[in-house]
């Protein structure tokens, strides 16, 4: 039986999203349908909305940081049943790619999708979802392997932050560039993702954690999530005084450096700010004519002189179904700070004005209560 409900979505190309009504299909086999109880928001879906749904066809059902109750479980689903609390994952492996037929489905090429079965009600046109889950409404339909039990504890308007933000950024540190015990840590960018990835530098034993923003208010926050040092990028170059601030005798610089803002120059300097052998990881997300330069012979910062490397992190590299309950578990024993992320809880009207304080306020997430 078909559900009714409502939706913020992109309509067209240039246009502010809007709350329409929809019709949400049952599940059809291996999906389920989830009644949204909260979602964040990240600054991907912004993303895709400024690159007009960046290949997405139109109407878009946006959001992708999402938690809900199990309503309907399709054929052939028996690990989940109604009533079951979930995290929905934009990235459980499909089982089927190069990657995953080898046993590594941290790099799985692409994601397990359901079929399109949200329908804007006024003229039934089947919606897209932003990265298969569109979590900017009531109701969605999800593949059942990516909708992650949680456990009865684990307050879901805290446990919608872990499908994107912070398992990008505390997976960052764990599983796409394993930050080791001891080391020296920039991270470029303190939003709920660069603050996830100061979390998780922490978790894993960091020595030094170098925040970098231009936002003085966010790097005051950036100390309460773990960082060291700030650098405000606004005041001062930030390479110079990561470097400053980390050296050792040999010229400073870090052993992991994070940029987490979708600004090329960024991981750029990212690259920059390394010690010998020292490894960036690229996070934000590009628009398709992004590029960086990347200095090689450079004796003190050139790739090949500093022995440098550059990791692409995609979603914290997770295996969901472990890494999500691994996360709510740190935040059930008071190791992963999830409540001092919601800075804000707002309705599904508000999308735009979230958009719109992402840009200019001081926001680490916005959350929308159903
Ligand atoms: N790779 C992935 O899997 C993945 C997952 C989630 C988000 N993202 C992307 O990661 C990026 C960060 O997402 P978010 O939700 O944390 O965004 P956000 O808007 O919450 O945070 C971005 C931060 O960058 C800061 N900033 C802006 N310009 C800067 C500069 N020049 N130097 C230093 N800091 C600067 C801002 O002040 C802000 O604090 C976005 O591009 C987002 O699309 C990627
Ligand atoms: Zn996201
Ligand atoms: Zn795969």
């Amino acid at each position: 039986m078909s559900v009714e409900g409502r939706a913020c979505i992109l309509e067209e190309p240039g246009t502010p999203a809007v709350v329409r009504e929809i019709t949400v299909e049952s599940p059809g086999p291996n999906e389920v349908l989830v009644r949204l109880v909260a979602s964040g928001v990240c600054h991907t879906d912004l993303t895709v909305k400024m690159l007009n749904g960046n290949g997405m066809a139109f109407p878009i059902v946006l959001g992708h940081e999402g938690a809900g109750i199990v309503e309907e479980v399709g054929e052939g689903v028996t690990h989940l049943a109604p009533g079951d609390p979930v995290v929905l994952a934009y990235r459980a492996p499909c089982e089927q790619c190069p990657a995953c037929r080898r046993g590594d489905p941290r790099r799985c090429y692409m994601a397990l999708r359901p079929k399109q079965r949200i329908r804007r009600k006024s003229d039934g046109a089947l919606c897209s979802q932003v990265l298969r889950c569109g979590t900017f409404a009531t109701h969605t339909v999800v593949h059942a392997k990516a909708a992650i039990k949680m456990p009865a504890a684990m307050p879901l308007d805290k446990a919608c932050l872990i499908a994107c933000g912070v398992i990008t950024g505390v997976g960052a540190t764990m599983n796409t560039t394993p930050v080791f015990a001891g080391s020296r840590v920039a991270v470029i960018g303190c939003g709920g993702v660069g603050l996830s990835v100061i979390q998780g530098a922490k978790l894993q034993h960091a020595r030094q954690i170098v925040a970098v923003d231009v936002n003085s208010v966010k790097l005051e926050w950036a100390r309460k999530f773990g960082a060291t040092d700030t650098v405000n990028a606004r005041e001062v170059d930030p390479v110079a005084e990561v470097r400053r601030l980390t050296e050792d005798g040999w010229d400073g610089g870090v052993e992991f450096a994070f940029e987490a803002t979708g600004i090329p120059a960024c991981t750029e300097q990212a690259i920059k700010m390394l010690a010998y052998g020292g490894r960036a990881t690229t996070i934000g997300f590009p628009a398709a004519t992004d590029s960086v330069t990347l200095n090689l012979g450079d004796m003190a910062t050139g790739v090949y002189w500093n022995k440098a490397g550059l990791n692409v992190c995609h979603c914290g590299d997770a295996l969901p179904s472990s890494d999500f309950p691994l996360m709510a578990q740190l935040y059930l024993e008071g190791k992963l700070d999830l409540d001092g992320m919601v800075t804000r809880t707002i309705g599904l009207d508000d999308v735009e004005d979230a958009f719109h304080e992402m840009e200019t306020g001081n926001v680490i997430r916005s959350v929308i209560l159903f």
